[in-house]
């Protein structure tokens, strides 16, 4: 549910923070956010130091920054090891004993960490790897489900230099199939399988399915969870709880250059395959640190939530490192927001005393829908800071997190940042900033966004064009991995030596950025980045499949919906049975978050005299039922008249 620009009152009424919340915040007015932006764009270097500083570094750095754009180096020189950050450095201070992680299952099973135990348990698993042979700079592939094991591999990984690449658990076997061979894993971490909404799915069986078609695994670590019957494979798989039994809970961290990688992630783009976001060690650290820290204005009394599923950006920044980087505790939980019904966020928020609440929008939607009795039968009271992360999110949800969720008294940051950031880049500082629904209000430190028009000047206020950033940021993407020409092409060459976001936006009269949506082909179906080209390439790689075009419509809960057109070949009979099969179908080669909602077969696709498909125009067609934008480019304006007909049933 994209904002539009007709919602974007800058008359609407500000919410202000409280004095209370104020009076105890990192950053608790303007003039201090002002002053700090300043000097954290004048002065970058002084100011990252700064922030730096806060944390554990084996050896120093040489310089802040190295930009050579688009290449950064971050902290060069020093040597630094992530996991010891997040984890040994609270063990000399009273945070030893502290909780890091209370885990809870779907079927309400708790599991607590300790900051001690979460380590012991860290370098045990560091020394398994270690004993079976990965070596610093292997990539390790993850798919897992949300168990406390997901981030202690996260960790283990960072702790001896490998470089985890986490998939998330709803992608299918081709998924996976496709990540392991970009990034050339030879280590695979899963487990039995995973429960959602208290049904047991597999897990082991898609890895050995995608080992099939990729040899490149010397081993595989299962962790048992659903204990559903599984094929272990003599030398190639074992049992997490044998590795780590049999090793040993010692493990000194060593120092990695910062700029060594942490980790790849994949996210879709506009064309081609999803590409293997290659984030770096020092940078991001100190990011996602920071972050935290102000946004969250995390504290040692604090227990924060965020609900995101570790195989996303959302679930590396802001569960696994910025929160653990932080000494803060934290909730994890397995599984759906709906299981065994919509109040099991409430019940958890009252069950752990949450008070700093990080969710999407379209959860928050959803929510919505499942009515405010759910809610209001709980004690939200210890909630004091609320956030949202994935898209814009729209005023009637907004309005309804503040009232009913916030009872009225907790700020909301609506934080805007992506894969390739790292970290949060646009946001209200909780305790300073004036929000107003539907805005991710102001860059954070060192963020020096800009919207730009097609011929790189800055827009005016109150007019849409380009978001770019021009300055490099700590936990910027150093890479797309094996891939330095996409990596320019996709977000340099715009506008030369500045980062493309992708995304629209526009500034209201108080300075505050809106963010439209995503001006190229990628969806942002519940949060999540799909590339409809991506989407494209499953429906014609079935044998009855001549053509396809995908666009997003407008979904109530989901934000956008996929819908599909296809061509088939000439000799298919079109049917409702083929329909589902095609649906299947993308589910199977990419996960069922990319079936399409709603899928036509169609005699013909709306074409430009060159050949081109004119998504615009389906685009309109999906979301309004009839197309009035510019057709004079159509070969064929038929095509449209044949389309609002299928459509209208
Ligand atoms: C969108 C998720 C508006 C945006 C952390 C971006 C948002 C894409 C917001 C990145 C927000 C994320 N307001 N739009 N607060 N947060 N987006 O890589 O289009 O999964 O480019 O990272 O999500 O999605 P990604």
């Amino acid at each position: 549910m994209s904002t539009s620009t007709e919602q974007q009152s800058t008359e609407a009424a500000a919410f202000l923070p409280s004095p209370e919340f104020a009076a105890t915040a990192r950053i608790s007015s303007m003039e201090q956010y002002e002053e700090m932006y300043r000097e954290s764009i004048d002065s970058p270097d002084t100011f990252w130091a700064k922030e730096a500083n806060d944390l554990s570094w084996q050896e120093p750095w040489s310089s802040v920054l190295e930009w050579n754009a688009p290449d950064a180096k971050w902290f060069s020189g020093a040597k630094v090891n992530m996991a010891e950050n997040c984890l040994d450095r609270h063990l000399t201070s009273s945070r030893k004993n502290k909780a890091a992680i209370l885990w809870e299952g779907e079927f309400g099973e708790k599991r607590t960490f300790t900051y001690q135990q979460l380590h012991r348990e860290v370098c045990r698993f560091s020394n398994a790897l270690l004993n079976e042979g990965v070596q610093a700079g292997d990539r390790v592939l993850l798919y897992m489900p949300m168990i406390p094991e997901a981030v202690i591999a996260m960790l283990a990984c960072a702790r001896i230099g490998a470089v985890h690449s986490v998939v998330f658990g709803g992608f299918s076997v081709e998924s996976i199939v496709d990540r392991l061979s970009d990034c050339q894993a030879t280590y695979v971490v899963t487990s039995d399988g995973s429960y959602r909404r208290g049904k047991a799915i597999p897990l082991k069986a898609n890895v050995d399915e995608a080992l099939k078609s990729y040899s490149g695994v010397k081993k595989c670590f299962v962790v048992q969870r659903t204990n559903t019957d599984i094929e272990m494979i003599d030398g190639r798989d074992v049992w997490w709880h044998d590795v780590t039994e049999a090793a040993s809970v010692h493990h000194t961290a060593p120092g990695f250059d910062s700029e060594h990688p942490l980790f790849i992630l994949y996210t879709s783009g506009s064309t081609g395959k999803p590409k293997g976001v290659l984030h770096t060690t020092g940078g991001y650290m100190v990011g996602t640190y920071s972050t935290c820290k102000y946004i969250f204005d995390m504290n040692d009394e604090d227990v924060y939530w965020c609900t995101a599923d570790v195989g996303w950006i959302t679930g590396h920044s802001y569960i696994c490192y910025g929160p653990l980087l932080n000494g803060v505790t934290q909730v994890m939980y397995e599984g759906a927001p709906n299981y065994p019904d919509f109040s099991r966020f409430w019940k958890m928020v009252e069950d752990y005393s949450v008070s700093i609440f990080y969710t999407a929008p379209t959860a928050i939607r959803a929510f919505i829908k499942a009515g405010d009795d759910l809610p209001n039968a709980y004690d939200l009271s210890s909630l004091r800071l609320l956030g949202t992360v994935g898209e814009p999110i729209n005023p009637e949800a907004w309005l309804w997190y503040h009232k009913v969720i916030g009872g009225g008294k907790c700020p909301i940051v609506d934080t805007w940042w992506q894969t390739e950031t790292g970290a949060i880049m646009i946001s209200p500082l909780p305790g300073a900033t004036p929000t107003k629904p539907g805005t991710a209000t102001r860059p954070f430190f060192g963020v020096d966004a800009v919207i730009l028009d097609e011929n790189g000047n800055e827009c005016p206020l109150n007019t849409s064009g380009k978001l770019v950033v021009r300055k490099p940021w700590p936990s910027m993407l150093r890479g797309i991995y094996g891939d330095p020409q996409r990596f320019k092409d996709t977000y340099w060459s715009e506008y030369e030596g500045y980062y493309s976001v992708g995304d629209g936006a526009q500034k209201d009269d108080d300075k505050n950025t809106w963010i439209i949506g995503r001006l190229d082909d990628v969806l942002n179906v519940s949060g999540h980045r799909l590339g409809t080209a991506e989407i494209e390439s499953a429906l014609v790689a079935h044998s009855a499949v001549a053509e396809a075009a995908i666009v997003g419509r407008p979904h109530e809960i989901k934000g956008q919906a996929v819908v599909g057109f296809v061509i088939l070949k000439g000799d298919q009979e079109a049917g409702d049975e083929l329909v589902q099969e095609l649906r299947k179908h993308v589910a199977n080669l990419i996960g069922a978050l990319a079936r399409p909602d709603d899928l036509y077969i169609v005699a013909a696709l709306p074409k430009t005299r060159s050949g081109k498909i004119m998504r615009r125009l389906l685009k309109e067609l999906v979301a309004t039922g009839k197309v009035t934008g510019n057709t004079t480019t159509l070969e064929d304006p038929k095509v449209i008249d044949d389309l609002v007909a299928k459509l209208q049933g």
